[in-house]
């Protein structure tokens, strides 16, 4: 693709960042060339080809489903959601935990808060298979409620575990579940989200961008809950850009 048309593509998707996710504000990206693909290493190091990360990742899924002292003691799923994407993504999205739409397919964020996401991600300049969705808990909570702090103390060490294989530029917490168990505070979203964080791993800090969840949105489709997660997302934006 020519660069023209790659500047007409992501000034295409900017306008349509802006009708998406309903906010007035649209910039084209100041740089000439385009961004490298989000499944493109840009380290030096390169990291162990998609194969192997692909194949630890199966592996901690077979572990997790046999052993996962939340998801084989919960009763209230029919199956686990373990996450999906790209397992070289330079950037994960981390939800609370599966709906009834992702209970029935297996696959996180299908369900309309699914939809949402998939908007702001189409927003962002990329595509679903160019990032990694997860959750912090993989079984369906009774009634949707929100993770109890030992369901999360359960599950979610196989979450830090698929982030260490993952080991993205960046992560977006969804929410304040996500948001709390990442950055270990007990912080409310609203003053955690519009500033970056660090996930601690271990040898390993992941930069994290805290935001409303998608389902929060639909239920406050405002003005100034839209504007203020498009703004979060226009920040990891530029962190992958190597703008900010
Ligand atoms: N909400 C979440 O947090 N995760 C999903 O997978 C779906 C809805």
């Amino acid at each position: 693709m020519t660069r023209d048309r790659t500047g007409v593509r992501a000034a295409r998707q900017m306008v349509q960042a802006g009708q998406l996710l309903g906010v007035d504000f649209v910039a084209l990206p100041a740089r000439e060339s385009a961004p490298p693909a989000i499944s493109e290493s840009s380290g030096a190091a390169q990291a162990p080809a998609a194969c192997s990360k692909q194949a630890l990742l199966d592996a901690l899924r077979k572990r997790h489903d046999a052993q996962c002292p939340h998801c084989t003691a919960a009763t209230a799923h029919s199956r686990t959601v373990f996450g999906e994407g790209n397992p070289d993504a330079r950037l994960v999205f981390v939800g609370e935990a599966p709906g009834a739409e992702e209970d029935k397919t297996g696959r996180p964020f299908v369900g309309r808060a699914g939809q949402l996401l998939d908007k702001m991600i189409t927003a962002m300049g990329l595509n679903r298979e160019d990032v990694y969705i997860a959750n912090v808990l993989k079984a369906r909570p009774p009634n949707n409620a929100t993770p109890t702090p030992a369901e999360v103390m359960n599950c979610a060490p196989y979450l830090a575990e698929q982030l260490r294989i993952i080991a993205p530029e960046a992560i977006v917490a969804l929410g304040a579940p996500a948001a709390k168990f990442l950055l270990d505070t007990t912080e409310g979203i609203s003053s955690l989200r519009g500033t970056w964080h660090a996930c601690r791993l271990e040898n390993l800090e992941i930069p994290v961008m805290p935001t409303f969840h998608p389902a929060y949105l639909l239920r406050n489709y405002t003005p100034d809950a839209r504007g203020k997660v498009w703004s979060d997302l226009q920040m990891v934006m530029k962190r992958l850009n190597g703008e900010a």
